[in-house]
């Protein structure tokens, strides 16, 4: 009985909202679905009031803030047919700030200041049906004023009771939907809004981005023939954000309202055409500017007063080479970067050409990569001409920085790749990082959206460039632009990349697996599992181990089925000889389930149902190989872990990975990988266990980063027998070495936005990163043993503001947050009687900063009011624990 009382009360109200919503469709469809407001003659005068909050994102704490408020009257003087033209006027502005004092109940006061005096005039809108066509400044009202007086003209641009539709407001082009509740209510939300001019610096990689929400809503109270607004009530919220830290950023309330208090009749124009009523109303002053309700940007522009090589003399301590890895050097950057970017020729040229510049060059090299621009280019090519070998440290700073770039300058790209195609006489060296940092280059212009490969030029020539150096280039020389390929990540070129998997060297073949790997998931078709499969399981013929291994790493990134998962389980227990593969097989196995609940259960469904499998035993195959993952911290908007895959050959790790990545809603994002090769060691270390007949290859071991998805140059500790005595004998790799130092700018997010009274909101995120990898490495043919240490020092900075720069009164809302991880990674390995390796990954505490800064001020005035709060929260310093059996060996060694 219950159910059916239900049923039919659900019926009903389902009718009913039906009904209703016809009638207003119907109504809002007819021929009067606009509103006859604003008789002629008619002068309404407004209390007006126009606040503008500025908070942090959840505006739990003080916010900082004003209002004005005065009275408005809007006049209908002139119509004709639809057109009408509206003479608002504003008068006794008054502004209001927070007081130090904080009076019951929203703590303002009023306060002098430049509107008192400002230039007030009268204005015109022209109303057309309810739309705002053109408004008609006197052109003696300052900027600040005028975008005032849209703020109040805009709130009369109401042009329907109920419908969805794209309407021009102050804001840009936004969607706007009109609801009317009651018969002389009417709600207009306002979003999505969009202005052509505003340059948005969007980031591509969305985890490192920032979020923007916005909504907006005008509630309107008419009187009861619904020919004038009784009040007017608009309010708008904007949050701006970290994607990876939701709870840093800030948050931008305004408000207007407008209450009537009087109705009177006033005189009108006589004027018969609506040009002949403008010179009737300007007769009596200055002549008048034509504008759209648009809002015209205003910008604080403070920076364009500061002058690049002032700051390089203010920061230079900070930018030294010592400070690499701190937070203060990221600082630094992120300041003297903002200079950069409006700063001319000469004077960067002057910074660069300074003598007391020459020890933080490099850290200079690296700010003018990220400013981007036309003029720091030309600087910076004016110093470092390609060809020249003495500079080679500088170029690749350079280089690296315009790489890891998240708005590569198209123009820089260019310039760059005719440099690579014209000069032949540039160094090797520069030659393979400048192919390295065009492709990452092209990769991150392509996927901004702004170009693509079927319209622009630039990025077909470059990815010509790349695939016909691979194909001319012979041998050793031919790696490098297989490493291009991985950062350029084209999908056109991966047919050529499987070409040189099938028919290349061993080595060729490799280094066309990491190109593959480096691909989005969704381009690893078929084909491409298929060959991983005939690689790993050597169904064609013999291939390197680490082919081999890269192929798991797809097969299994993939998302195995039941059968590819059980044909790799076989695998493990079958009859390979090469237990290493094996084992890596395995521990990839155990990392991904041990993550993830369903892969587990289907393992273990597999292994209970095959006798084979279903015996411990043969389930963990001997080798020193691992793969983990590890939690480096929880949070709420992200989570952070630590990859750790090392393939092992006779003892020596031959490929290993240690991957920071960054995760937000299952999507990871690899911030850097710290990748370690060698080969032809084994002839060193073998004791005899060797299983593998590979060619003998020549001894190499080294290092080499992958940063924002950016492969850069390998860095070689050694290269052939002769060498790594030397190195052996010298010891010349055994001090700790500074492998790569960068400065590196992760977040660049620049934005306006329109705020529905008037006012701009200036928004600036930047997220600055100070980078040292360093290493040493020291192998004893005496003792039989190797040590390697790879330590990483990051200081990471954020820092973003919002600010309201307006001629008299400025808010601002900043935060600041600094952390200063750190990462070890220890190899040790013994080999004088049974291989032994030791692999030790700590990090020490570390601490996060966030300080979150609230301004105001007045212009040419005393008035100041700044609120500051810090907190602090430390994450607890770890060694992370491997594997039961790295952990014995760990006591082995050590005992
Ligand atoms: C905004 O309105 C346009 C036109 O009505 C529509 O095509 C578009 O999908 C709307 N956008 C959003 C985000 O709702
Ligand atoms: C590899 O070489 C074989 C034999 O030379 C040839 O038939 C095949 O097309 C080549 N594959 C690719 C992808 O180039
Ligand atoms: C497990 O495998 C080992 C080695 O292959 C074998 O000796 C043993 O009998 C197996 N145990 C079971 C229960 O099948
Ligand atoms: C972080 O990981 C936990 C589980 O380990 C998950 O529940 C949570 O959704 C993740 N957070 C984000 C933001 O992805």
């Amino acid at each position: 009985m219950t159910l059916r009382i239900n049923v039919y009360s659900i019926l009903y109200t389902t009718l009913f909202t039906l009904c209703s919503g016809f009638v207003l469709i119907s109504s809002a469809s007819g021929a009067g679905s606009h509103l006859e407001l604003f008789s002629l003659g008619e002068s309404l005068v407004y209390q007006w009031k126009s606040t503008v909050l500025l908070n942090e994102v959840d505006r739990a704490s003080k916010n900082v803030g004003f209002f004005i408020n005065g009275k408005v009257t809007v006049t209908s003087i002139w119509e004709n047919g639809n057109k009408k033209i509206l003479k608002i006027e504003l008068t006794d502005p008054k502004l209001h700030v927070k007081s130090r004092k904080n009076p019951i109940p929203e703590g303002f006061v009023s306060h002098t200041s430049n509107l008192d005096s400002a230039n007030n005039k009268p204005f015109l809108v022209l109303w057309l049906n309810g739309v705002i066509k053109e408004i008609y400044f006197d052109s003696s009202v300052p900027l600040s004023i005028r975008n005032i007086y849209k703020g109040i003209a805009s709130l009369f641009q109401i042009t329907s009771l109920d419908k969805d539709i794209t309407e021009q407001g102050i804001s840009g082009i936004c969607n706007v939907t009109y609801t009317s509740s009651a018969l002389n209510s009417v709600t207009k939300s306002i979003s999505k809004c969009m202005s052509p001019d505003i340059n948005n610096l969007k980031q591509t990689n969305n985890i490192l981005g920032t979020t923007t929400t916005s909504e907006q809503e005008i509630n309107y109270i008419l009187d009861d023939s619904n020919k004038f607004p009784q009040s007017i009530k608009a309010k708008e919220l904007h949050q701006i954000f970290l994607n990876a830290k939701e709870e840093f950023g800030g948050s931008i309330i305004a408000e207007q309202e407008f209450k009537l208090i009087e109705n009177k009749q006033s005189s009108t124009l006589k004027a018969n055409s609506f040009e002949g009523a403008l010179n009737e109303f300007s007769a009596k002053q200055k002549p008048l500017n034509k504008e759209t309700l648009v809002l015209e940007l205003e910008t604080a522009s403070l920076q364009n007063q500061k002058k690049f090589s002032k700051e390089v003399d203010l920061l230079r301590e900070q930018l030294e080479s010592d400070y690499l890895g701190s937070s203060k050097s990221a600082k630094a950057f992120i300041q003297l970067l903002q200079i950069a970017r409006v700063s001319g020729v000469e004077d960067i040229s002057k910074a660069l050409n300074s003598k007391k510049n020459s020890n933080i060059l490099a850290q200079l090299y690296d700010t003018l990569g990220y400013a981007q621009t036309k003029n720091s280019h030309k600087a910076v090519m004016k110093k470092l001409p390609l060809d020249s070998e003495e500079h080679i440290d500088f170029i690749e700073r350079y280089l690296w920085a315009l790489s890891f770039s998240s708005h590569p300058n198209i123009d820089i790209l260019e310039d760059l790749l005719n440099k690579y195609r014209k000069y032949s006489t540039i160094p090797e060296k520069i030659r393979d990082t400048l192919i390295l940092s065009l492709a990452s280059m092209a990769r991150t212009v392509a996927q901004s959206g702004l170009h693509d490969y079927e319209t622009s030029k630039v990025l077909r020539n470059v990815e010509e460039t790349i695939i016909n150096g691979l194909d001319y280039a012979k041998d050793e020389d031919r790696y490098v632009f297989f490493n291009a390929l991985k950062n350029l990540q084209s999908p056109s070129t991966i047919p050529n990349i499987l070409g040189y998997i099938q028919n290349g060297t061993l080595k060729e073949e490799t280094l066309a697996w990491r190109a593959i790997k480096s691909f989005n998931k969704q381009y690893w078709d078929n084909k491409i599992l298929k060959q991983a499969e005939k690689t790993l399981f050597q169904l064609d013929k013999k291939h390197d181990t680490s082919s081999r291994t890269l192929a798991v790493d797809i097969i299994l990134g993939a998302g195995t089925n039941e059968a590819t998962l059980e044909h790799l389980l076989n695998f493990i227990a079958g009859k390979e000889k090469n237990y290493e593969i094996k084992q890596y097989v395995f521990q990839s196995i155990k990392m991904l389930s041990d993550r993830n609940t369903k892969l587990n259960e289907l393992v273990n469904k597999i292994i209970k149902r095959n006798k084979m499998l279903n015996n411990y035993s043969t389930l963990s195959p001997r080798g020193l190989s691992t793969a983990l993952a590890r939690d480096m911290f929880k949070g709420f908007s992200s989570n952070g872990s630590l990859i750790s895959i090392q393939e092992i050959k006779s003892g020596i790790v031959k490929r290993g990975v240690v991957d920071v990545i960054l995760e937000k809603n299952n999507i990871p994002k690899e911030l850097f990988t710290l990748g370690i090769f060698s080969g032809g060691l084994t002839s060193f270390m073998s004791n005899g266990d060797n299983d593998n007949e590979e060619p003998d290859e020549s001894a190499t071991a080294g290092m080499e980063l992958t940063v924002l998805g950016t492969q850069i140059r390998p860095f070689v500790f050694f290269d052939g027998q002769g060498e790594l005595m030397g190195h052996v004998w010298s010891g010349t790799a055994s001090d700790m070495t500074p492998a790569f130092q960068a400065l590196i700018l992760w977040q660049d997010h620049e934005d306006y936005i329109r705020l529905g009274n008037g006012f701009t909101a200036e928004v600036n995120f930047k997220g600055g990163l100070s980078f040292d990898l360093s290493g040493k490495i020291s192998i004893s043919l005496w003792n039989r043993n190797a040590e390697s240490l790879i330590q990483k020092s990051v200081g990471l900075m954020s820092i973003g503001s919002i600010r309201i720069p307006s001629s008299f009164v400025r808010s601002k809302v900043e935060f600041e947050a600094s952390v200063e991880p750190k990462l070890s990674l220890e190899i040790d390995a013994d080999f004088s009687s049974n291989v032994k390796l030791c692999m030790r990954l700590s990090q020490p505490d570390c601490i996060l900063k966030h300080q979150i800064s609230k301004l105001e001020r007045i212009p040419d005035s005393n008035h100041q009011i700044k609120i500051t709060s810090t907190r602090m929260l430390q994450t607890p310093g770890l060694t992370y624990s491997l594997n039961r059996k790295n952990n014995e060996m760990c006591s082995a060694i050590f005992s």
